[in-house]
């Protein structure tokens, strides 16, 4: 058995309620645990200077964590990857800016961990890379001479050829993505703007194996929908069901109707949109006002990049004007919570709402639409409201499905949703729960690792011959 490396920017807290993990993170700590491996990646700490690789052994995973100096942090982190990637990944081009300086820092980052982890590899090791901020990961351990096989996951969306052009060094950024024997995409259309810049821009061609020969390589592409533990996130849900927040949030909204939303605090997460649709829907249907609530959970996120600052404040501001013309003296419409909750606490909470409400404006999966399914009572199941931009739509026709954009659609969905009867709800939920199960966790894994020790086999091969 070949030992697994696992290459992300950020690794997954030790302490649970810590910062806001996101899905990277959830995923590949719950995927690497049972395969046992190494996960190379930041420590999330910003140092003086820069220092080897910690060593940690947690039960299988060992831990190789590095700091990033102040500038590393400034030009590959909080620059290139979440000022100017994030946004043109998320079709925000409107909220992205390009400093070359920070692109320099970014290529610097990548060498500065490629050379830290090529001290640690060994022959038959295969490397897992996540997400935007390693896509030139591969190039620089292929300058190194690492021969192993690389594969990479994107966990966000990959936008369209005419979008990602507005990124000046698009085409250094692809070349390098095909120094990956395997690059895998969350949904089939994110795969598919990958192979359109290719082939499009005339680098390349792919064949219908989803094998890619451009700028001189052969890679596969494929995409590989992450899951989650369905049957995993049930039990906790009901587990925890006694916790203290759990019956103080029941206490709270005795006699009423809860919508729930729970996300990283990032603008696309469609945060605004969504509450001025929750405004539509008390205006329009003043039977509900006193009856519903909408619960959403949001703890900051890169709170040092000036868009998320802004999002922040405008947020505050739509909670406060919205409360402020529909609260009555016991009852506020939104309750709007900026902090972490242990994972699962907060499945428990998922399974008290009578709604979840999802609906990013993008979004490469979205496992929050995944997991407050699997935390539903089977015998009195919620409804799923979930953008059409979220790539979980693929996977969930189950759920009552939105344009983040349609104020009235997203609040037409909502007094649907309330009212749906039981029959329906049990039909929606027996229906994505099956799907849950079908692609689950070590579904997406093991698709992906099964497909890169194929392509690395084959290319072995080839280069024997
Ligand atoms: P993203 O990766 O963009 O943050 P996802 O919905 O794919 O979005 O993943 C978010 C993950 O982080 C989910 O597993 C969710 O349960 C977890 N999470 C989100 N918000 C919180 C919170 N306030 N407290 C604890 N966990 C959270
Ligand atoms: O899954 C998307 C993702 O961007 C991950 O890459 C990232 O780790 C997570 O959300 C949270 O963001 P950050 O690492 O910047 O705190």
């Amino acid at each position: 058995m070949s030992r697994l490396i696992v290459v992300s920017n950020r690794v997954a807290p030790t302490q649970e309620g810590s910062p806001a993990a996101g899905g990277l993170a959830i995923g590949v700590l719950d995927a690497l645990k049972e395969t046992g491996g190494v996960w190379f990646g930041w420590n999330g700490e910003i140092v003086g200077h820069a220092q080897p690789p910690s060593i940690e052994k947690q039960g299988s995973v060992t831990y190789a964590t590095v700091g990033l100096t102040r500038r590393d942090y400034d030009q590959y982190y909080r620059g290139f990857s979440n000022a100017t990637l994030w946004p043109t990944f998320h079709y925000r081009t409107d909220l992205s800016r390009y400093d070359r300086q920070e692109y320099a820092g970014y290529l610097r980052v990548n060498v500065s961990f490629a050379k830290q982890l090529a001290a640690m590899l060994e022959p038959g090791d295969m490397i897992w890379v996540h997400d935007y901020h390693l896509l030139p990961f591969a190039c620089a351990l292929r300058n190194l001479g690492v021969t192993n096989p690389i594969g990479f996951f994107l966990h966000i969306p990959f936008p369209v050829p005419e979008m990602l052009r507005t990124v000046p060094p698009h085409e250094e950024l692809v070349k390098c993505l095909c120094s990956y024997d395997l690059v895998g995409f969350q949904t089939e259309s994110d795969r598919q703007s990958f192979v359109d810049y290719v082939e499009r821009g005339g680098f390349g061609s792919v064949s219908e194996d989803g094998m890619m020969q451009a700028f001189g390589r052969v890679l596969k592409v494929g995409a590989y929908p992450i899951g989650i533990y369905p049957d995993a996130v049930a039990q906790a849900a009901e587990q925890y069901a006694h916790r203290k927040p759990v019956l103080a949030l029941r206490d709270a909204t005795r006699g009423r109707q809860l919508i729930m939303s729970v996300d990283r605090l990032d603008y696309s997460k469609g945060l605004v949109e969504r509450f001025q649709a929750f405004e539509r829907l008390l205006l329009h249907s003043p039977g509900l006002h006193g009856r519903v609530s909408l619960v959403q959970i949001a703890p900051p996120t890169r709170s040092d990049v000036q868009t998320y600052q802004r999002i922040r404040q405008t947020l505050e501001g739509e909670a406060g004007r919205i409360n402020g013309r529909f609260a009555q003296l016991d009852w506020t419409p939104i309750q709007y919570l900026n902090r972490n909750y242990e994972r699962n606490l907060l499945m428990s909470l998922f399974r008290l709402a009578q709604v979840g409400y999802v609906t990013p404006l993008r979004d490469g999966m979205n496992l929050v639409a995944k997991e407050y399914v699997a935390s539903q009572d089977p015998s009195d199941p919620g409804v799923l409201v979930l953008s059409q931009f979220a790539g979980a739509a693929e996977q969930l026709p189950g759920a009552l499905v939105v344009n983040p954009f349609d104020l009235t659609q997203m609040a037409d969905a909502l007094a649907r949703a309330l009212a749906m009867p039981l029959k329906e709800r049990q039909a929606r939920y027996a229906d994505m729960m099956a799907r849950l199960r079908a692609n689950d966790l070590s579904t997406w894994r093991d698709a992906f690792l099964d497909d890169l020790r194929h392509v690395a086999t084959a290319a072995s091969v080839t280069r024997k011959a």
